[in-house]
């Protein structure tokens, strides 16, 4: 078969783990038909980046807490169960999770399931605060860095904890009789948002007052302390580099509703612009999306706020360069980077794209070339020379936000697409290929084995 020819000369040129997850199991691909025209209304999911810190959060609680606007991802159920590790008890009901954490009993993580979701170990937070100990297995790299939990641990330490790591597990203990964190003066050398979540957490029960500086202001940091709040904590300044946490004996139970997907909306604002069409997002907070406006707005498309909570996207006449640095918010997101490139890959003149966040987070390059873009990569710039149209290809996914970039690619390239890594998708994005369709997207999941029954021509 050509198509197995050309997916083998691609797994020779992508990297080993990638072969692993190309399991039998994560066979399933997507074949798309561009180019699409897209239209309609798209209801915007709870952001995974809130939903991960908060699941983490309940562990705080010694009752009942209730979140809602949970997305239904792969790596929502992976923090569920290592939630339930813990010893929490979980109920879903659709997009509302029901975490008990109040029998809360084993402080130790399991490897198997750190290792899939490296925001688990926010988790090391909670649970040191909770019960005075927590092992949690180092979360190692993953495709976009090297990913360190150095600044996690300097954190811990400067709250009381004794903090050993060995043999791939970070052992964290509070000495004394009191088993309590004390509270104290932390200055983070980069504006971690995974460190300020963790230290933030953790500091709600520690003794005295905990002043993080130089803290990450993303909305969900500030999402993750209203929760904390809402449990019973005292967290000023969220939001800010400054946030000041004064301690407090316990947290109750919570009735709480996450934000919505900033990263999904750009994502879907994105699906709007590279296909020329005019589609409507809700909700979404637009205040969290300024700076992905703002370059939308210079590309040349045009972003109407209809109501308080959703953004309509114009198509614009002719789609023009523009240059990219990503930056801790409110910089421009660095989980923007690969679907904004695909976008500027169709926008006539040079684009310069810089990553400055993550040390290796270009992998979509090449496939995007591979789609007939015009994109040169050095180190972590990347010149993007805007090409008239994109050609429908086989194409492999190696992250979450690369295989959304290739998905987006796919919408405007002609012909059919081959779209492997669904498992990266899952993880980020519920449901988008009905959403897709349901804007008019030509999508389709296909399983390999009856691939042969199943192609456009002959529906
Ligand atoms: C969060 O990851 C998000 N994940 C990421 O989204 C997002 O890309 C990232 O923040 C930046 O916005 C979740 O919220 C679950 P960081 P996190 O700590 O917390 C270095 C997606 O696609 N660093 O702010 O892990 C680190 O190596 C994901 O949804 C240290 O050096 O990011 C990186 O270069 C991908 N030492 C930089 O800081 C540390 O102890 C930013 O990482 C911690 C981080």
């Amino acid at each position: 078969m050509r198509e197995d020819r050309a997916i083998n000369q691609q797994l020779h040129s992508i990297g080993e783990t990638e072969k692993q997850n190309l399991s039998p199991v994560n066979q399933s691909i997507l074949k798309i038909w561009g180019p699409s025209r897209l239209q309609g209304n798209i209801n915007i999911s709870g952001a995974k980046n809130s939903a991960l810190p908060a699941m983490a959060a309940t562990l705080l609680s010694s009752g009942v807490c209730r979140l809602r606007q949970i997305p239904r991802l792969a790596d929502i159920n992976t923090m569920g169960k290592v939630l339930s590790a813990l010893g929490a008890k979980i109920k879903q009901n659709g997009n509302t999770l029901d975490i008990d954490a109040s029998n809360l009993d084993n402080p130790e993580a399991p490897y198997e399931l750190v290792r899939k979701l490296r925001a688990s170990f926010f988790a090391i937070g909670p649970i040191l605060a909770r019960l005075g100990v927590a092992r949690v297995p180092l979360p190692g790299g993953c495709a976009i860095g090297a990913r360190p939990v150095d600044l996690h641990v300097r954190g811990l330490q400067a709250l009381g904890a004794e903090v050993h790591i060995e043999h791939g597990m970070v052992n964290a203990y509070i000495s004394g009789s009191k088993k309590k964190l004390q509270g104290a003066k932390i200055y983070l050398d980069y504006p971690s948002v995974g460190a300020t979540e963790t230290l933030m957490m953790a500091a709600t029960l520690a003794e005295g007052e905990t002043i993080i500086e130089n803290a990450a202001q993303e909305p969900e940091v500030e999402d993750l302390a209203n929760l904390c709040i809402a449990m019973g904590a005292n967290i000023f300044g969220a939001g800010t580099k400054t946030i000041v946490i004064s301690g407090v004996p316990k947290l109750h139970s919570v009735d709480y509703t996450i934000i919505p997907d900033r990263i999904e909306a750009g994502t879907f604002l994105i699906a709007g612009a590279i296909t020329n069409s005019e589609i409507t997002i809700s909700p979404v907070v637009p205040k969290h999306l300024s700076a992905v406006i703002s370059k939308l707005q210079s590309v040349g498309v045009e972003i109407i706020q209809e109501k308080f909570d959703s953004l309509r996207i114009l198509p614009g006449e002719i789609l023009k360069s523009t240059d990219i640095d990503t930056q801790p918010y409110p910089g421009f997101p660095t989980d923007m980077q690969a679907p904004f490139m695909a976008l500027l890959s169709v926008c006539s003149g040079s684009s310069s794209v810089t990553e400055t966040v993550f040390e290796n987070r270009m992998r979509h390059v090449s496939e995007l070339n591979r789609m007939g873009a015009n994109i040169r990569v050095k180190g972590n710039h990347a010149i993007v020379q805007g090409v008239p149209k994109l050609s429908a290809a086989p194409v492999i996914g190696t992250d979450l936000r690369a295989s959304a970039a290739l998905i987006l690619a796919a919408l405007a390239a002609e012909g059919e697409t081959t779209f492997q890594g669904l498992q990266h998708l899952n993880r980020g994005y519920e449901e988008i290929e009905i959403k897709l369709q349901k804007l008019g997207a030509k999508l389709q999941r296909v399983d390999q084995v009856k691939e042969n029954e199943i192609s456009p021509a002959s529906v």
